[in-house]
């Protein structure tokens, strides 16, 4: 007697798996075989640069109100880590910030905030060593956590800190698209070159959208752009695209902190009217910016994992 119903003949190559093994077995086998469901997941863009103060939490918070203002889910997380002030710009006085989620002590819907201007804001840590520094424990949680946001919003825009630190080109290889912000100066010339050669090193097919802050005389922008390209197509080979020009004016350093972001207090003030344009652009170069669905290896949460081994 084997144990086999009579009758029934036992399946091939199982004989020697009780009905446990078989079990455990059979998952590992259809984990291997079946590919994972797809998810529908938010169009996640980091906001990026290679010299600091280039105006990335201006463009960032900006662009989090007005995606929200057309209608589209939008979080913005505040990724320079340790040194957040995305709430201050958008007037948000948070309780628990990616700190406390990141140690597991507040859940994702006690930390997102959702800011008088409308989007919502998963608010980092400012003056926190530890933030700086983040361990493989922290980036996993982050990367669950993301995923976990991805799946409700349209847009994620992830704010980071400048330069080229480990969680920050991770962030950078997670989203689906880069803009890079620089200035048109030399000098943060080279730093944008230097952060499109180290993500080219590590992804070939990242996509970088190029946004000029501060320009003082209209085009010049473009201008400094197509140095960019040059410089970056001879060495590296990764494509670059024109994201637009925001000029410099006054009124954006005049703003008081805590006060609402200037396209929402001012929506016809030139530069909040460029913004708009930058926009309009940004809608068209990603082919709009829904909720869409995505194989799961390429969900931001996967990607996050990938990339985190080569770093
Ligand atoms: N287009 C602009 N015109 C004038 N000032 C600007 C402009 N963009 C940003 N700034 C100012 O530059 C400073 C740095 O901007 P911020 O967004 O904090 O840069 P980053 O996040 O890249 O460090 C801020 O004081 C901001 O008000
Ligand atoms: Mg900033």
């Amino acid at each position: 007697m084997d144990g086999t119903a009579p009758g029934r003949q036992p399946e091939p190559n199982q004989g020697a798996l009780g009905p446990r093994g078989r079990g455990l077995f059979g998952r590992l086998l259809q984990g291997l075989r079946s590919s994972p469901t797809p998810r529908r997941e938010a169009v996640a863009i980091a906001v990026a640069s290679g010299k600091g103060g280039t105006g990335k939490s201006f463009l960032a918070t900006s662009l989090a109100v007005l995606l929200h203002r057309r209608g589209l889910r939008t979080a913005l997380v505040d990724c320079d880590f340790g040194l957040a002030c995305d709430h201050l710009l958008l007037g948000v006085k948070p309780g628990a910030t990616l700190q406390q989620l990141l140690a597991g002590q507040a859940t994702l819907d006690q930390v997102l905030c959702t800011s008088p201007a409308g989007p919502r804001l998963l608010p980092g840590a400012s003056g926190v060593r530890r933030m700086a520094n983040l361990t493989d424990r922290d980036l996993l949680a982050f990367a669950r956590e993301l995923g976990q946001l991805a799946t409700r919003e349209d847009v994620l825009l992830l704010d980071l800190g400048a330069g080229i630190a480990p969680a920050t080109l991770l962030t950078m290889l997670g989203a689906q698209w880069i803009v890079l912000v620089t200035q048109p100066e030399i000098a943060a010339l080279v730093d944008a070159y230097a952060v499109v050669k180290c993500i080219a090193q590590l992804d070939s097919k990242a996509r970088f959208l190029v946004a000029v802050n501060r320009v003082a005389t209209r085009g010049r922008g473009e201008v400094a752009f197509q140095k960019l390209t040059e410089v970056a197509g001879q060495h590296v080979g990764v494509e670059l695209t024109y994201l637009g020009e925001i000029a410099d004016d006054d009124v954006v350093m005049q703003q008081r902190l805590g006060q609402l972001p200037l396209v929402a207090t001012d929506p016809q003030a030139p530069v909040a009217q460029g913004l708009e344009a930058m926009v309009d652009r940004l809608e068209q170069l990603t082919g709009g910016l829904r909720q869409r669905e995505l194989p799961a290896e390429q969900s931001i949460e996967a990607r996050f994992k990938q990339h985190r081994l080569f770093l």
